[in-house]
Formats: C-alpha cells, sequence, structure tokens
C-alpha cells in the first residue's frame, strides 16, 4: 500500500510516476501509513488487513531510482497481510483500527550456527526458544537460521526492528570464543541502547549452574523499539537462561511499548 500524498509529493520532485508504477496494490488517501504501528487492521467493504511490515529493502535500484536518485516504496511503501479476502474498486472507503494496547508481544528467534545453516546439525535451540515463547504467550511471527556472519545477522535485526517493530529478538548461539562467533559484537552494532542487566543476570544465574558460564559473551540492547537479547547455542544454556531471564522481560518489554510504568512488584 502507498499513500496517495506521498506519491504526489514525490512528483512534485520531478518524478512523471503513475499509480501502480511502484508495484503497489493498493493506493489510499488519508492516511500516514508508513507511521502506523504495525498489528493495525483495515477494513475496505468485507475485506480486513493486518500491517505486517514497513518500508522495504531495494534490492537492485529500478527504474524510477535511476530516473529521480531517489524512490518512496523503501520507505513509504508498507505491506499487509489479508485476513479476509474479497473486492475493492477504486473509490471504496477505508477504515482503520490501532492494535490494542494489551496485545501479546510479537517475538523472532534467530540461530546462529555454521553446522546449522550447512545442513550438517539439527537446529534444536531455536525451536526450544519458540516453544518456551508461545508457551509464555509471544506470537513468534519469525524464526531465522543463519550462518556465523555478522552482515546477514545485522541485516535482519535492523530489519525485524524497523520495519516489523518486533518487540523481543532472542538470538541464540555465535557467543562463545570460536573466531567465528560474531553475535555480540554484531548485536551491539545495531543497538541504540545496551541493557547490560539482562546478560549479567543469564550469566550470573549460569554461573550457579556452570563455572564454563562465563565463556558466553552474550549482551542485549534496545533498538528502536525492539528488545534484542543472545543465549547462547546449547539446548542446555538456552533453557537455563531462559527459565531465569523470561519472566522479567515482559515489564520491560511494557514499558519499551509504553503500556507499563508501574514498577511496584505485585
Ligand atoms: N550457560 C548456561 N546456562 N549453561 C551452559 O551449559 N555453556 C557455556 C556458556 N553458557 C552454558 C552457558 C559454554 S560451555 C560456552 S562455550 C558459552 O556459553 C558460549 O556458547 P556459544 O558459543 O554456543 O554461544
Amino acid at each position: 500500500m502507498l499513500a496517495v500524498e506521498e506519491i504526489e509529493a514525490f512528483r512534485a520532485k520531478g518524478a512523471e510516476v503513475d499509480f501502480g508504477a511502484f508495484g503497489e496494490n493498493l493506493v489510499v488517501e488519508g492516511f500516514d501509513l508508513a507511521h502506523l504501528p504495525v498489528g493495525t487492521r483495515f477494513q475496505i467493504g468485507e475485506v480486513e488487513l493486518e500491517l505486517t511490515q514497513i518500508g522495504k529493502e531495494c534490492h537492485s535500484h529500478c527504474a524510477i531510482y535511476k530516473q529521480v536518485g531517489d524512490c518512496i516504496m523503501p520507505r513509504k511503501g508498507v505491506f499487509t497481510q489479508v485476513l479476509r479476502g474479497g473486492s475493492i474498486r477504486v473509490g471504496d472507503e477505508m477504515t482503520m483500527e490501532l492494535p490494542a494496547a494489551d496485545r501479546p508481544f510479537t517475538a523472532a528467534v534467530i540461530t546462529l550456527s555454521d553446522k546449522g545453516f550447512a545442513g550438517e546439525r539439527e537446529d534444536k535451540s531455536g525451536p526450544l526458544i519458540c516453544e518456551m515463547l508461545q508457551e509464555a504467550g509471544y506470537r513468534v511471527v519469525e524464526t531465522i537460521l543463519l550462518p556465523d556472519e555478522a552482515a546477514p545477522l545485522k541485516k535482519n535485526l535492523i530489519r525485524l526492528t524497523d520495519q516489523r517493530q518486533v518487540d523481543l529478538i532472542l538470538t541464540t548461539g555465535g557467543t562463545g570464543f570460536s573466531r567465528r562467533d560474531i553475535t555480540p559484537e554484531a548485536t551491539t552494532a545495531v543497538c541504540d541502547r545496551m541493557t547490560p542487566g539482562i546478560a549479567e543476570a543469564i550469566r550470573g544465574y549460569s554461573m550457579t549452574i556452570t563455572p564454563r558460564a562465563m565463556l558466553s559473551r552474550t549482551v542485549s540492547g534496545i533498538r528502536k523499539g525492539s528488545l534484542i537479547v543472545n543465549l547462547p547455542g546449547s539446548p542446555k544454556a538456552v533453557k537455563e537462561s531462559l527459565e531465569f531471564v523470561l519472566p522479567s522481560l515482559e515489564h520491560g518489554l511494557g514499558i519499551l511499548r509504553g503500556t507499563a510504568s508501574e514498577c511496584a512488584r505485585k
């Protein structure tokens, strides 16, 4: 979806673009689409849509970019999931409903493992994290398996925070001493503010189980509205770490979302 106001502002800069030139399916008027929260619902007659992503990566600059030196789609185009299909006609009215403040937190899980990525080892930690998150009431919206490399990790963290507005991102693996272990550095590089208490808590509690917990270099931090927490790689370490910190994360996520402020413990 693109807003007609954005297309017209782009035309005013000299771009000769017709409706549909960006590959958009719906051009709508009266909505500041790029500033809406993911989860916003749109109603057009019988059709119901849910906002899932703001903007998109521009892979190879298209003819519009080459002509104007800019393109609005990567920043202003938004993506929705069709919750209920039907017919839409030009001139139909669209209404919008913002997501409820008490909606479940969304989560994404990223496994960093060269062997897992190459298909040489089954990823048991990622699915275990998903299970624990779902049991705790989170909506897991993406699970990703990556090699131990900084660029794809940073790219996915930025996409999940900036475009998908995921509340909690948990990574597993790549936190040790191997030359290929880069998860903490890639995480730090994309964060606006670090939250050292969470990583300290994980290490502190884990040290009561195994002194080798000191060998994990996990970090955690905030980028925009998302909290990113590294966990070590083994399913045992994941279970031990998450069991301890997960109950306290919800309050922090509520503060980050702006729906929690009362810190007195019930
Ligand atoms: N933390 C907990 N709770 N339990 C564990 O068994 N293993 C440690 C540590 N943290 C462990 C743990 C070990 S042996 C290593 S090498 C580091 O996590 C780093 O793990 P990673 O490289 O798979 O991320």
